[in-house]
């Protein structure tokens, strides 16, 4: 055994020679999750403004952004020098009162798109969710013109449930949302 070797932290999906990990936040991550709060339109469809460029640091500092019922984990491209490629949130909700779900969201850094991470991260999210958690649903909202994310659910496993009319206010209108969703025996497409 080699002792030397550092030690694996995260989860990891191999393939094709790529790895994709998902790791709990770093303190040098921050500047990242600094970007997504002040850089217009970083986030893609998603912006809705400027938010507080603090926060990412106070959130750390409370729970490494691992709480119970929110959390996030960062996704790293292992191949690559500047390895970090995006973030991923889960908050929890709760339908009828005793079922609490998940909600995933994810956000790529541009240089990092179109490549097959975001498919591949969102289900190795579910994967560690399904085996840490007990909850039976993980949902997904996306944007009805957001093709890639769209076509990104669908390769994690998600089936399309339905449209929410008018959930979001966006670039100055009401929109409506695609609601998407994997449930714990839906196959894992990893
Ligand atoms: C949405 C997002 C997570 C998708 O991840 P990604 O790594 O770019 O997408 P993938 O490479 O995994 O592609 C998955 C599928 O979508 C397709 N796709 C990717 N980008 C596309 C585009 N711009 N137009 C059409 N299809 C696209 C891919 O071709 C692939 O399908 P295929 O295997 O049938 O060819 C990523 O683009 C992103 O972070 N975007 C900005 C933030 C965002 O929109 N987050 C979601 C908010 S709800």
């Amino acid at each position: 055994m080699d002792n030397s070797a550092p030690p694996v932290v995260g989860i990891v999906h191999r393939a094709s020679g790529s790895a994709i990990r998902l790791r709990p936040v770093a303190e040098d991550d921050l500047e990242m999750m600094r970007r997504f709060a002040v850089e217009p339109g970083l986030v893609g469809l998603d912006w809705a403004g400027f938010r507080d460029a603090a926060a990412p640091a106070r959130r750390f500092a409370e729970d490494g952004y691992l709480g119970d019922r929110t959390g996030g984990l960062v996704v790293q491209v292992d191949s690559a020098a500047d390895a970090r490629a995006g973030y991923l949130s889960y908050l929890q909700g709760q339908y009828g009162g005793r079922a609490p779900y998940w909600e995933i969201g994810i956000v790529l850094l541009p240089e990092w798109r179109g490549q097959g991470i975001g498919w591949r991260a969102q289900a190795l999210l579910c994967d560690y969710l399904f085996s840490h958690t007990p909850v039976q649903r993980i949902q997904a909202s996306t944007h009805a013109e957001n093709t890639p994310e769209q076509r990104s659910l669908e390769k994690a496993g998600f089936q399309l449930e339905g449209v929410v009319r008018a959930c979001e206010f966006r670039a100055g209108a009401w929109r409506d949302g695609c609601l998407y969703s994997r449930l714990r025996d839906d196959p894992s497409p990893l």
